[in-house]
């Protein structure tokens, strides 16, 4: 017999992608997901969902959640993010969701979630103590996108393993219930200037929510000067900038700003070092900082003004719910039917 490859999934091209409600969002989080939402949501149709499910996974307090949740959708709309254009809505607010992933649960091998380096570096060395949900999270993730049988998912780089995942379960699931082209089988959007954002104290870290050094990241709502500032402060070493990417390869620090730069600004790493090649950091900082600012600035202000407004931003939310639940509802009611449940 020979081994041919499974027919191809014809469906709908679809953008779906999420980010946690779960702290200040960050230059890594605007570059890595939120400027990609806001340039393909003219490309396809695309779902963006805060996702509140994954975020209890580890402790929230259930005071703050629904204001967190809205100000993730503030960060959407003020990355040009249009409830227009693009369907904005709280993933708690989509029980499909939660019922495909168990489906899924049922798909996915437990060595498959044992390679998960997100939750050995969340879990750290106390991995007995951390929620069962934190260990099936990627289940959830991949739950979150086949129940749109989405086909892009624009995410920053540290989520590649999971869309790897969930490539897996999707295949599993076709090949199990034969039904070779229900789910589409596509890789990640994770390349490209800003997937992978560093520290500004440290170029072998990610940028991240969770650095307990303010200084290592810009966040959105950080107003012009803390950006400068930020931005002066940030570890460089004393070369001034080359010619050529291969010459940046052992200075992640000055790689990490030049990559920066370079997606601020909608250009190449190598276009910035075009420019920049011959000058040290004296003088391509303030640049960089007026640029950040330049960019960033209006973000946070916009992200203030939508959230004066809550009830404008919960009426997007659940008109955007509804919406998700008119197409997710059919996916999940043929799953139910292709596993054969007695309520299928
Ligand atoms: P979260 O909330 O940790 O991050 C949101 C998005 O920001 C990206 N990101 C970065 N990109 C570049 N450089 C960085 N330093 C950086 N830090 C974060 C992340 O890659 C992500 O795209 N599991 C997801 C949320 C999620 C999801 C989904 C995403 C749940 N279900 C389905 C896509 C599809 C998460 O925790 O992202």
């Amino acid at each position: 017999m020979t081994d041919q490859a499974p027919p191809a999934f014809t469906g709908p091209k679809r953008v779906l992608s999420g980010v946690q409600p779960t702290g200040d969002l960050h230059l890594g989080n605007y570059l890595g997901a939120l400027v990609k939402f806001a340039r393909m949501q003219h490309e396809m149709e695309t779902f963006i969902f805060v996702a509140d499910l994954h975020a209890i996974t580890q402790w929230q307090d259930p005071k703050l959640l629904k204001n967190q949740v809205r100000e993730i959708a503030a960060a959407y709309l003020a990355s040009g993010v249009d409830p227009k254009v693009a369907t904005i809505f709280p993933q708690s607010a989509v029980p499909e969701h939660t019922e495909l992933a168990w489906v899924f649960n049922c798909v996915a091998r437990l060595g498959w979630l044992d390679r998960m380096t997100q939750f050995k570096d969340k879990a750290g060395k106390h991995k007995e103590r951390e929620s069962v949900g934190l260990y099936t999270y990627p289940v959830l993730q991949a739950a979150d996108i086949l129940v749109y049988k989405a086909t892009h998912v624009p995410v920053g780089d540290d989520q590649r393993q999971h869309l790897e995942l969930t490539r897996d379960i999707a295949a599993k699931f076709n090949h199990d219930f034969e039904v070779p082209a229900f789910f589409p089988l596509r890789d990640a959007v994770s390349e490209g200037p800003g997937a992978r954002v560093m520290s500004l104290r440290d170029g072998s870290a990610k940028m991240s929510k969770s650095d307990p050094s303010d200084n290592s990241r810009i966040n959105l709502t950080d107003d012009a000067d803390a950006i400068a500032q930020k931005i002066r402060k940030a570890k460089t070493d004393p070369e001034p900038l080359p010619e050529t990417l291969d010459e940046l390869k052992a200075r992640p620090e000055a790689q990490n700003l030049v990559g920066i730069y370079a997606a601020l600004d909608g250009r190449t790493d190598q276009d910035v070092l075009s420019e920049f090649a011959g000058q040290g950091f004296g003088a391509f900082k303030p640049k960089l900082a007026d640029l950040a600012v330049a960019k960033l600035g209006p973000v946070g202000g916009d992200m203030r003004r939508y959230l004066s407004d809550p009830a404008e931003i919960d009426a997007i939310l659940a008109a955007g719910a509804a919406h998700a639940r008119e197409v997710a509802a059919p996916t999940l009611a043929e799953v139910k039917k292709i596993v054969g449940y007695w309520a299928g």
